[in-house]
């Protein structure tokens, strides 16, 4: 079996893999209404949120599931947000408010960029309409890790905008800080640094924010957070759950605390990423940030010279690894290289080992 260092779906532990396989339930029944509990307790307490403020929802979908939900069910009719992107994933949060007619305004910055601080006040300034400001945490596109600690500064700034962040490739192994952000709302997934399996998302909601929303039409059916909200809370589902996917992110999450939760997580990849980082440098090929600027989950690098990504992934798959192309047009300069899920510092040492063989 190759070593998955594509950004999820992960390598399973073999206990996550094993929880697939649990008796078959309905999701009208109570076994599968304590299951749901049970993950809606343990998603807050990853990050130690008190029940009385936060809620999660947890829905069947991938992540860009929870990213749609988040943005249509905090985003009221009379509502506006701005946009900070700098890379795919916060211009798929543009795409959705397009889509759904939600007003918008964006703060563009080409992929990988820093986000400019001086431009965002500006626009935070001029626009004292604002009722959110939506952002990615980590920006999967290139690995760099937003500075939402100085963004959300100036949020507090100018009228406390509560921030919606997508944090789909950092829930469970990057700090969040929920109440300093103001986050009224933030997506996630689980099979990314949960280790889980693809098919379940889930959202956070601080539950004045939802108190609101449920006074304001509902933008969709099928995703609608007020409506999943109501029926969780109260024992149901308003949907049919993916059962299984369930039983696995409630066995990802309890593994996840048997190890010591995020912090350790955050460190476990810091390892794993130090040796690629290291390893890849002594064959001159330079990580695309920083340390401080990069995400512990993923890592962008230059493609070696005169090596196409195709020929780059081929050889490795033979060798055992699935690293993950660039995407759009950085297909052609860059590789990325992720260390979530059941991997080992040797697997990453032998990563190195084997891009030695290639590259030398
Ligand atoms: C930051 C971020 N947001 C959203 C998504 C979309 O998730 P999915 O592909 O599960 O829909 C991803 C996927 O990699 C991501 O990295």
């Amino acid at each position: 079996m190759a070593i998955l260092l594509n950004p999820g779906p992960v390598v399973l532990s073999e206990r996550v893999r094993q929880a697939l396989l649990k008796p078959d339930i309905c999701h009208r029944e109570q076994e599968f209404i304590d299951l749901q509990n049970k993950i809606r307790a343990d998603l807050l307490s990853v990050y130690d949120l008190p029940a009385t403020q936060w809620a999660s929802i947890v829905l069947t979908g991938s992540g860009t599931a929870a990213m749609e939900a988040m943005m249509t069910s905090h985003i009221p009719v009379h509502g506006k947000v701005l946009i900070i992107e700098n890379g795919v994933y916060g211009e798929r949060l543009t795409s959705i408010a397009k889509t759904h007619g939600i007003d918008h305004v964006v703060l563009h910055h080409a992929w990988g960029d820093v986000i400019d601080l001086a431009r965002l006040e500006s626009e935070l300034q001029y626009h004292d309409e604002l009722s959110h400001v939506a952002v990615v945490h980590h920006e999967t596109t290139t690995g760099r890790l937003n500075n939402i600690d100085a963004i959300a500064a100036l949020c507090n700034k100018y009228d406390n905008i509560p921030i919606l962040l997508d944090a789909v490739s950092s829930f469970g192994a990057e700090e969040i800080k929920f109440a300093a952000w103001n986050i009224v709302a933030c997506a996630a997934t689980a099979n990314k640094c949960l280790h889980g399996v693809p098919g379940a998302s889930f959202v956070i909601v601080n539950k004045a924010a939802m108190t609101q929303m449920a006074a304001t039409p509902a933008r969709t059916l099928y995703l609608d957070l007020v409506r999943y909200l109501q029926s969780q809370d109260t024992g149901g589902t308003p949907y049919t759950q993916s059962i299984q996917v369930f039983y696995a992110l409630a066995e990802a999450l309890d593994e996840l605390s048997d190890n010591g939760g995020w912090v350790i997580r955050r460190q476990q990849y810091w390892r794993r990423m130090d040796i690629v980082r290291e390893g890849l440098q002594q064959l001159n090929i330079q990580a695309s940030f920083a340390r401080d600027a990069s995400s512990c989950v993923l890592n962008s690098f230059p493609l070696p010279a005169g090596i196409s990504y195709a020929e780059l992934h081929d050889k490795l798959k033979s060798a055992g690894f699935v690293i993950y192309a660039g995407q759009g047009g950085l297909v052609k300069s860059l590789f990325r290289v992720s260390c979530m899920g059941e991997i080992s510092d040797s697997d990453m040492e032998n990563f190195i080992r084997a891009m030695r063989e290639i590259v030398l």
